[in-house]
Order: C-alpha cells, then sequence, then structure tokens
C-alpha cells in the first residue's frame, strides 16, 4: 500500500503551470511567439542582440542612447582570466566536449559583490564571459590562441572576432544576431526551468545559467541541427531530394528538422531564420547549398503531406538554424553551445523574474516505494 496521499501526477509536468512570465509567450495552434509581447518576427531580423537583451532585462526597448550606454556597459565584462582561458584550452586539447566546456567556464566565472547584488549587473558579467569562453575553447580545438575580445563591437561581431582574428562580416554578424534574437528565450523550457529553480532558491546567477548549460546539454532539448544539415548535403542533389525523402517515410523513419511538439503550424523561429538564411545567400555564403535546401524542405513538406496526412508536420526551428550557422562557418558541435549563448540572456531575464516572485521552487513527490523494517 503506498504511504503517499493519492497524487495528482503529471509525468513531465507536462500541463503543470510552473509560473507566470511576461517574457515570452508560444502559441503552437496559431504560430505565435511573443517575445516581451512583441511578435518574433517583428524585431528579430532587425534589432541588435543588445537591443534584445536590454528589452529583455529592463522590460521596455531602449531609446537610441540607452541602447549604446547599455551596449559599452555589456561590452566592459568581456574580459576573462587569463587562468580560466588556460583551462578552457587544455580541456579543448584534451578533446572535451563544447558543451562542457562552456559549462566548466561559465561555472568558474566569479560575481563581485555589486554583480552578486544586481542582477543586470551579473547578467551582464556572466553573458559577456560565455562568448570569450567558447571562442577561447574553440580557437584552441585548432590549436590556437585566444583572441583578446575588442569594446568597439557589438556582441555578435566581437564574437566573430574572437574567433578569428579577422575584421567580423557584417553580415554574418548580423545572421548570428537574428540567430540569438530568435532562440533568445522560449516559455517554461527544461533549461529556462532549470535556472528558475537555482535562482528560488536564494542563488546567482552564475549557478543559475551553469545548471541551465547542463540541461541544455541534453539531446532532448538542445536539438540536433547537426543531423538536419548531414541530411541535406546526404541528399546531395536537388534530383536526388525526392527518391531520397520518399525511401525514408516509406521505411518509417523521420525527416530531421521537420515536426514539433507545440508547433503544428509552420515554426515562426523557421520562418526567421529561413529568411536569415536566404539574405546570407543572397550576400555570397553557400547559394548552392541554400538553393538545395529550399528543395529539400519543399519536397519534404510535399511527401510528409502524402505520408502522414494527418500530422501537421512542418518545418522545426532546427532546419534551418543548421543551415544559417553553417552559413556564418560553424561547424555542428558548435551549434548547441551557441544556442546557450543567445538562451543565456533569457535565463537571466527569468531569473530576475523568478527572484521577484520569491517563491522557492519546492514540488512534492509521490513515494511509489514499500515501509520496511531495519531491524528484520
Ligand atoms: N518525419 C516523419 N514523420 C514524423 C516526423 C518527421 N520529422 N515527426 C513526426 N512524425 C510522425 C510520427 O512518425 C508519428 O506518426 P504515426 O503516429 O503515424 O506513427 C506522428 O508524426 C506523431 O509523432 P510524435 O513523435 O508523437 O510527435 P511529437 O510531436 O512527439 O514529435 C518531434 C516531435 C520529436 C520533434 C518529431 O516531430 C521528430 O522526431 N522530428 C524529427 C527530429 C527533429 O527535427 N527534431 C528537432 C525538433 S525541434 C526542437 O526540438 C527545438
Amino acid at each position: 500500500m503506498s504511504l503517499s496521499p493519492a497524487p495528482t501526477f503529471s509525468p513531465g509536468l507536462e500541463g503543470v503551470i510552473a509560473c507566470e512570465t511576461q517574457l515570452s509567450f508560444v502559441d503552437g495552434r496559431q504560430g505565435i511567439l511573443l517575445l516581451r509581447g512583441y511578435p518574433l518576427e517583428s524585431f528579430a531580423r532587425a534589432a541588435r542582440f543588445e537591443e534584445a537583451a536590454y528589452l529583455f532585462w529592463y522590460g521596455r526597448r531602449p531609446d537610441p542612447t540607452q541602447a549604446a550606454e547599455f551596449a559599452q556597459r555589456w561590452a566592459d565584462h568581456r574580459v576573462v582570466d587569463a587562468d580560466l582561458l588556460n583551462q578552457i584550452a587544455a580541456a579543448a586539447r584534451r578533446g572535451m566536449p563544447a558543451m562542457d566546456a562552456l559549462r566548466m567556464g561559465a561555472a568558474a566565472v566569479h560575481l563581485d559583490a555589486a554583480q552578486s547584488q544586481d542582477m543586470i549587473l551579473g547578467a551582464q558579467r556572466i553573458t559577456a564571459a560565455l562568448p570569450t569562453i567558447l571562442a577561447a575553447y574553440l580557437r584552441a580545438r585548432d590549436g590556437l590562441a585566444p583572441v583578446e575580445p575588442r569594446r568597439d563591437l557589438g556582441h555578435a561581431a566581437n564574437f566573430l572576432w574572437m574567433l578569428s582574428g579577422e575584421e567580423p562580416d557584417p553580415a554574418k554578424a548580423r545572421a548570428l544576431e537574428t540567430y540569438w534574437n530568435t532562440v533568445i528565450d522560449h516559455g517554461l523550457n527544461a533549461s529556462t526551468f532549470t535556472a528558475r529553480v537555482i535562482i528560488s532558491t536564494g542563488s546567482d546567477l552564475v549557478s543559475a545559467v551553469t545548471g541551465a548549460i547542463g540541461a541544455l546539454k541534453g539531446p532532448l532539448h538542445g536539438g540536433a541541427p547537426g543531423p538536419a544539415l548531414d541530411m541535406v548535403f546526404e541528399i546531395g542533389s536537388a534530383e536526388n531530394a525526392e527518391p531520397f525523402l520518399r525511401a525514408k517515410l516509406a521505411a518509417g523513419e523521420r525527416i530531421m528538422g521537420f515536426g514539433h511538439r507545440v508547433y503544428k503550424v509552420r515554426d515562426p523561429r523557421a520562418e526567421v531564420l529561413g529568411q536569415a538564411a536566404r539574405e546570407l545567400a543572397d550576400a555570397g555564403s553557400d547559394q548552392a547549398l541554400y538553393d538545395l535546401a529550399i528543395t529539400v524542405e519543399e519536397t519534404a513538406l510535399r511527401l510528409l503531406a502524402e505520408f502522414k496526412p494527418d500530422r501537421k508536420l512542418y518545418t522545426n526551428v532546427e532546419f534551418y538554424t543548421a543551415l544559417l550557422l553553417h552559413a556564418v562557418g560553424f561547424k555542428p558541435d558548435a551549434f548547441a553551445p551557441l544556442f546557450a549563448l543567445g538562451r543565456a540572456v533569457g535565463w537571466c531575464a527569468h531569473g530576475m523574474e523568478q527572484a521577484a516572485e520569491g517563491r522557492l521552487i519546492r514540488p512534492k513527490a509521490h513515494f511509489t516505494g514499500t515501509r520496511r523494517d531495519w531491524e528484520t
């Protein structure tokens, strides 16, 4: 007989409302994503990532003076201790995967007294340090020394600078900003919930971001844009799209980059990232790959409607994430940590909201074991 009272149990907390938020609204039936009340499509391709971060942390859009001041103050936090960068480089040389290195680097960031007191300062510190840590890791993996951050560049452009040590291509910096704006927040996903749980104990933003990176690392959350890109490469030519995809579906296999648990229409993030990928292709990136991806998408949508007419399967965020990040110059193993760099701004905003709410998150468990006697 169970010792716990009759439970109301929702596996995976499905359908459970665990907090109130003003940060994002997701309607998967109509394909609506509001970020701080604004439709994603209205600002993702135009706003600087600095403006998006300001919007998330202060709750309002900055005017041009506020945006410029904020960008400078955020940039002040980019420098990371040389000791930590050496540890990151050593980890990269030992073959530590990128998400593990990012989690290790995040955990080692220290907030001073002012940054611990003022959550916006703390958020600036940790989110400005992450790109420096990831850039040092990616360079060390290629046997290269870190490149010092610059204060005169935006968040995205400076990251590209720290990767190559060359003047960043504005079109690629813009594409990266669009990507980060697009993934900045998405309801109470697993990593965001993790961050809120940690903050609810009275802990700090470094701990929350470190824990959230750990949650994002899992393949059920960090997603798999890599396989979507692999599939486009494997298809290889427009003529091969139909026979390849038809054979997959006939064998009962899934097509990567299509379908979503929440969105039953086209994922609005796929729309935004698809347009950004097209702009990058127009600006001279791999036009042939972009054209092939469009053919693959059109063919997949037609065949999914034929094979699964009742399932409402559309292009998801992963398909164009893969295409966009590849066009900017990233390899698939950088995709998940790049996601973390954008989502970290959302994690911090949730941390601030949770701290203001002030209630410890402490759900119950239903005990399904039995009472036993130690003496017998
Ligand atoms: N290709 C072919 N069939 C599919 C696909 C797909 N990509 N996605 C779902 N289906 C079919 C399933 O086979 C199933 O059909 P059946 O009931 O006739 O057997 C039906 O649609 C429902 O499938 P579920 O797995 O129950 O749907 P769910 O909403 O749970 O799946 C998921 C969501 C896991 C993303 C799924 O669509 C999938 O596996 N897609 C491919 C992998 C992918 O792109 N992952 C990234 C998702 S985006 C993100 O996580 C941020």
